[in-house]
């Protein structure tokens, strides 16, 4: 069954929900704090090996209350039962959403078209193990029988930033394998990679769920005709495997069969690293642990799908989204991990967020007259502190972000971890408390300053504070963890999608800038003077034709 469509703004909540914000809009979390001395303990969910601090955001119980209302109105839950159920969820493109069913327990029954798609979930899971295992303990050798030494990801988008996101993140629990990830068409990406590459050790995976994707497929020719140049033609099928649901396409390439590994359909892109497009998170991390990552992303599911909504992590996180940008009018969030190793976190959540509920119509077919989609942004701490924080905490734009931190540190470094989280507890601090004008003046009191000084300085020096976040402590950067902290946005930017009331899960948006790079591509290499474009375009082309090489 298809999603309901449910115009949010027409809800009963949704007024009382404006009611709520007229009276609130001005008012300081320090006095939300003051007045409910429990406060700090009523809006946190603690669950599993999170603690999920949503004090620090400009709401009062009564509010989540409401927002709780709303998702009732839209039937939140009832669409939660689809997502997991593998109703056809994604109806542009007439396709279930089931990323939750790559990380299913065994002996779960999820169905499409009358089939029970568990055991086949398994069975691409073993395969991925088994070459693994292969590749990582030496067994599976490359053409000249020398060992593996390097993998190298070829795809873009969500065929490449889920898994090179998630290497990144994971580098800790890395084994001896180089990984690598080429993603632009920009042949310095890849020439860079292969530059220092010996092609009888390297294993390429090639990733495209359509294996029609200009960028991958170009990176993937040019790759196989440099290692053509020193390795015969029998040699691929000891260094170059895929990974898509275009077998057809993929054999067309001169992949043998038994390198493929397969995806289906009803995984999307950007929710696939679940799937044999994590090939390259397994051979890099082990199997065990591409294990642990699916578990955490389990154990996230069940989270979501039976707690109640006033404890449920993503579902209060999406309603917030819900409450600074659709009332507060906030346009971007800003995502800051206190570990280096999450440094690719925020580019990784943009193309998950943006890409999905970046839509202005609705699931009625009509524009929308709201806004949906968040601009998602950021960089670990504490780097960003001494880059983009100044407008955090005096710009005039509303930012709520997200600050996630880990209780134990990796390499086991107290000193800095606890100078890192201290600087994680003090913005957030910061962010919300600002300093008054008695802070600044009893600070002056210490300095020679005149008064005339203090004075003139004294604007400045305020901040006004008000800026809402939230406090994602985990106790340990782990494969589970991180598979529970992916699976969390991954809900949250359903949550969101079913109440903006639209479709999550095609991107139809991207498709355009592709068709019209394909036309220009060839207009590129002709003798012709086209006049199709506008004359902008036109003369960007004709200034790049006449002046390249
Ligand atoms: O950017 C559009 C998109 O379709 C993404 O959704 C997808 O992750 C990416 O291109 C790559 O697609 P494919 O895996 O089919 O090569």
């Amino acid at each position: 069954m298809a999603l309901k469509s449910i115009n949010p703004t027409k809800t009963q909540s949704w007024g009382k929900i404006q009611a709520q914000f007229e009276t609130i809009k001005s008012t300081h979390l320090k006095e939300l704090f003051k007045r409910n001395p429990k406060r700090a303990e009523e809006l946190t969910v603690r669950w599993d090996d999170f603690y999920v601090d949503f004090s620090k955001n400009r709401i009062t119980k009564e509010i989540i209350k409401s927002l709780i209302e709303l998702a009732n109105e839209v039937d939140l839950k009832d669409a939660i039962s689809k997502y997991f159920e593998g109703d056809v969820i994604n109806t542009t493109e007439g396709r279930a959403v089931l990323h939750t069913a790559l990380r299913a327990e065994k002996g779960s029954e999820v169905y499409v078209d009358g089939v029970n798609v568990i055991p086949e979930v398994f069975e691409v899971k073993q395969k991925i193990k088994n070459f693994t295992d292969a590749v990582v303990n030496g067994k599976h050798k490359g053409h000249t029988g020398k060992p593996i030494t390097d993998i190298v990801n070829i795809g873009i988008g969500g065929s490449d930033l889920g898994p090179a996101m998630v290497v990144d993140t994971l580098q800790f629990y890395k084994n001896h394998l180089k990984t690598h990830f080429v993603s632009n068409v920009d042949g310095d990406h890849y020439n860079e990679i292969i530059k220092d590459l010996n092609p009888e050790t390297t294993l390429f995976v090639i990733v495209s769920k359509t294996f029609t994707t200009q960028e991958t497929l170009s990176n993937a020719n040019s790759i196989r005709t440099w290692f053509l140049q020193s390795l015969p033609q029998e040699a691929i099928s000891k260094h170059f495997v895929a990974v898509s649901t275009n077998i057809e396409s993929v054999k067309a390439f001169g992949i043998d069969e038994k390198n493929i590994f397969p995806m289906k359909d009803w995984v999307g892109g950007r929710f696939s690293l679940w799937s044999a497009v994590g090939l390259s998170i397994s051979l890099s991390l082990g199997y065990d642990n591409f294990e642990s990552l699916l578990k955490g992303a389990q154990k996230m599911d069940e989270h979501f799908k039976t707690t109640d909504f006033d404890n449920n992590i993503p579902v209060i996180a999406a309603l917030l989204t819900i409450w600074y940008n659709n009332f507060f009018e906030a346009e971007s969030e800003a995502v800051i991990a206190y570990t280096q190793y999450l440094n690719q976190y925020a580019t990784y959540l943009q193309q998950g967020i943006m890409e999905s509920n970046g839509k202005y119509v609705d699931r009625s077919g009509q524009r929308v007259g709201y806004q949906t989609g968040t601009i998602i942004w950021g960089e670990p701490g504490t780097n960003s502190q001494h880059a983009f924080f100044q407008l955090i905490h005096q710009g005039t734009k509303l930012i709520p972000a997200d600050f996630i931190g880990f209780v134990e540190s990796l390499h086991g470094d107290k000193d800095h971890h606890d100078k890192l989280m201290s600087n994680y507890f003090a913005q957030t601090e910061a962010l919300m408390n600002g300093k008054t004008e008695a802070e600044v003046l009893a600070a002056f009191k210490r300095t020679n300053l005149s008064d005339d000084e203090k004075q003139k300085l004294l604007p400045f020096k305020i901040f006004e504070g008000n800026k809402p976040t939230t406090s994602i402590l985990i106790k340990k950067l782990t494969p589970e963890s991180l598979g529970k902290l992916i699976a969390m946005y991954e809900h949250k930017i359903f949550v969101q999608g079913i109440i903006w009331n639209i479709y999550s899960y095609d991107q139809f948006g991207v498709e355009l800038g592709k068709q019209l790079a394909k036309t220009i591509l060839q207009e590129l290499n002709d003798d012709a003077k086209h006049t199709s474009h506008d004359t902008s375009t036109q003369n960007l082309i004709r200034f790049y034709k006449e002046n390249r090489k």
